[in-house]
């Protein structure tokens, strides 16, 4: 028996999870009653390694940090019921959404669902692994909105002092570059990435004039394809570090999610209403305007072909960036950049610098 046990832990790599104890003794009772040596498929499959639970951790702290951001934007602007509780709605900051939308307050509403599904799945999934799960609640001290509709808890996320990135936009439109190569691309909304705007009514004094709430609509609307692009791009980028095939498929399945809600949320956005916000001269351009660039053009929401891992192989209609090294550290940066934790404690920055370093260092083994 016990000849059998050290074999067990002979096949697992240097790095793996029942190298470092993690391994409940369900697990290995259940190679043993074989009364065989493991398989190297049941060893692939019953394993994970140091660098898969990084990956998972990190991307579920990621996940409950989308939940508080969309669980802001569906108190206010979604559709707050017994699936996705808290709030009761800002009812001219939705007649605003809906304005870009008739479905922006339901599909605000799902992928808060889709979020709060994600990051309780990834926890139960480490917890079933004996690894330790994510817990961000004592970083939950920014203010809520003080809207009428908001629940007055704290908040993980700031989205009344967002710079948004929008450079997705060009970066999905473009025939010639990719981010991997070191290509930077315009934005397609500029103001929006120059300033600090509010993408939710911090107060019912944002409920009007009607061109005001209607650019706060619109910056949410840009704010969401920011993120979910994000997403999109964050778990091939990290997937290609996976050593567990469970662990892979777990990427596999969830990711596509993102790249789902970043595809309506990149349909939608292009119908944001071209206006200038008369509080702070915020400007949407007319995206749909005749003659407009092909970089710009708003219906052109299919990813354009582009070169791909060497410029010699033909354009490749492709998810981009999804460079795996840094990409963790990477994604930190990009969220930071945003706005998204102005008045977060020292204290979450470590954290999340840990978790993202950890997933980055993170080497697939076979
Ligand atoms: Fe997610
Ligand atoms: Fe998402």
């Amino acid at each position: 028996m016990q000849q059998q046990a050290n074999a067990l832990a002979k096949s697992a790599s240097r790095r793996s999870i029942l190298r470092a104890g993690l391994v409940g003794p369900g697990l290995i009772g259940a190679g043993l009653l074989t009364n065989a040596l493991p398989s190297r498929s049941f060893a692939r499959d019953a394993e994970l390694t140091e660098g898969d639970i990084a990956i998972l951790r990190f991307l579920c702290a990621l996940e409950i940090i989308e939940t508080d951001l969309w669980q802001q934007y569906n108190e206010l602007g979604g559709i707050p019921d017994a699936e996705v509780p808290g709030g009761t709605g800002s009812p001219l900051y939705q007649a605003a959404l809906n304005n870009i939308d008739n479905d922006m307050s339901q599909y605000i509403h799902d992928n808060t669902d889709d979020e709060f599904s994600h990051f309780t799945f990834l926890n139960a999934y480490l917890e079933s692994k004996n690894a330790a799960p994510v817990n961000l609640d004592k970083f939950r001290t920014l203010p809520s909105s003080q809207a009428t509709g908001a629940q007055q808890i704290g908040r993980l996320t700031n989205l009344m002092l967002l710079t948004i990135d929008t450079s997705w936009w060009t970066r999905y439109r473009s025939s010639t570059l990719n981010p991997d190569f070191g290509d930077t691309f315009a934005q397609a909304v500029p103001g929006l990435n120059n300033g600090q705007f509010p993408a939710i009514p911090r107060s019912d004094a944002d409920l009007q004039p009607m061109n005001h709430i209607q650019a706060i609509a619109n910056t949410a609307a840009f704010h969401f394809g920011t993120i979910e692009q994000g997403g999109s791009s964050l778990y091939p980028s990290l997937a290609q570090r996976v050593s567990n095939v469970e662990v892979l498929r777990i990427l596999l399945s969830i990711g596509p999610t993102e790249t789902m809600h970043f595809q309506v949320w990149h349909d939608k956005a292009g119908n944001a209403k071209p206006i200038t916000d008369p509080t702070n001269g915020l400007t949407f351009p007319n995206l749909s305007v005749a003659g407009i660039s092909e970089d710009l053009q708003a219906n052109l929401i299919m990813p354009e072909p582009t070169i791909f891992l060497n410029r010699r192989f033909p354009p490749c209609s492709i998810i981009r960036p999804t460079e795996t090294k840094g990409a963790a550290i990477a994604a930190v940066r990009a969220l930071s950049a945003d706005g998204l934790f102005i008045g977060q404690s020292p204290g979450f920055f470590t954290l999340l610098h840990q978790l993202a370093n950890e997933a980055d260092e993170a080497r697939r083994e076979v």
